[in-house]
């Protein structure tokens, strides 16, 4: 399926089209997430609430739409970008590659308009060299050690650029945490729980509660910050 310009225009408008030009309904908090502009966002949302795919669909926006733009896709390791970056792919050649490609992997893409999307190892020694990014995304961020965190925030020091943090609870515990519950700084916040989730019926939450015990349960589906029964988190760990 090849864009028209009218399609191009659309979508150039409105980032929610490229769910629908693939066939997809956004969820309304999916929508409004594509819609936003704010500078820094966090996404506490449950398992499987679709908040991989909708941040995909804003980075490859943001490619395809901000000429010159370096959009970087960090994890906690390099397969779990990975795995967000093919969900960019994956838009980008239902899309038909609107913007043709310059290069391309299976850890990046280069488009002729300058921009680029790129899925980061999780370890701060190879990630440094980067300048000039328009949006820094990371996902499992409850995962993503502190000093991980602390090494690409300057990242976006000069550029100005959007810092989008998304993640399922992993604890009392590490930067997501923190500026979850931090109200001084201006994240806008989103918070997804499995009920508003339609694609997850009641049914596999009462299954999943049966049999994943109510801490679990409630990290999992209730976006709750839970510390497991009998879990020490090292002082390593803690912020
Ligand atoms: N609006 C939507 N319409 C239809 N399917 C969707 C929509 N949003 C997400 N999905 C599908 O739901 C599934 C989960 O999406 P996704 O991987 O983005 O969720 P997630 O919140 O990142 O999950 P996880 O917690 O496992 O990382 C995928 O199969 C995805 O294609
Ligand atoms: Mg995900």
């Amino acid at each position: 399926m090849s864009l028209t310009p009218q399609q191009m225009l659309t979508l150039a408008c409105d980032p929610a089209q490229i769910f629908e030009l693939c066939g997809l309904t956004p969820d309304p908090w999916q929508r409004d997430l594509l819609r936003s502009k704010d500078p820094r966002v966090l996404l506490n949302c449950c398992r499987q609430a679709g908040k991989s795919t909708a941040v995909a669909a804003l980075a490859l926006h943001t490619a395809l739409f901000t000429g010159k733009s370096l959009v970087l896709l960090l994890s906690a390791t390099q397969r779990q970008s990975g795995e967000l970056f093919r969900k960019v792919l994956e838009f980008y050649d239902a899309l038909d590659q609107p913007i043709p490609a310059l290069t391309r992997s299976t850890l990046s893409l280069e488009l002729t308009n300058g921009s680029r999307v790129v899925s980061l190892p999780g370890n701060e020694g190879n990630i440094r060299s980067y300048s000039g990014v328009r949006l820094l995304v990371i996902d499992e961020a409850a995962r993503v050690e502190e000093e991980l965190y602390k090494a690409v925030r300057p990242m976006l020091a000069v550029s100005g650029g959007r810092l989008i943090c998304l993640s399922t609870p992993f604890g009392k515990r590490g930067f997501f945490y923190h500026a979850w519950h931090d109200h001084e700084t201006p994240w806008r916040r989103f918070l997804i729980k499995a009920q508003e989730v339609p694609r997850i019926s009641p049914q596999h939450l009462e299954e999943e509660c049966r049999n994943m015990g109510p801490t679990w349960f409630n990290q999992e589906y209730g976006c709750s910050f839970e510390t497991p029964q009998g879990l020490v988190y090292p002082d390593s760990l803690r912020a």
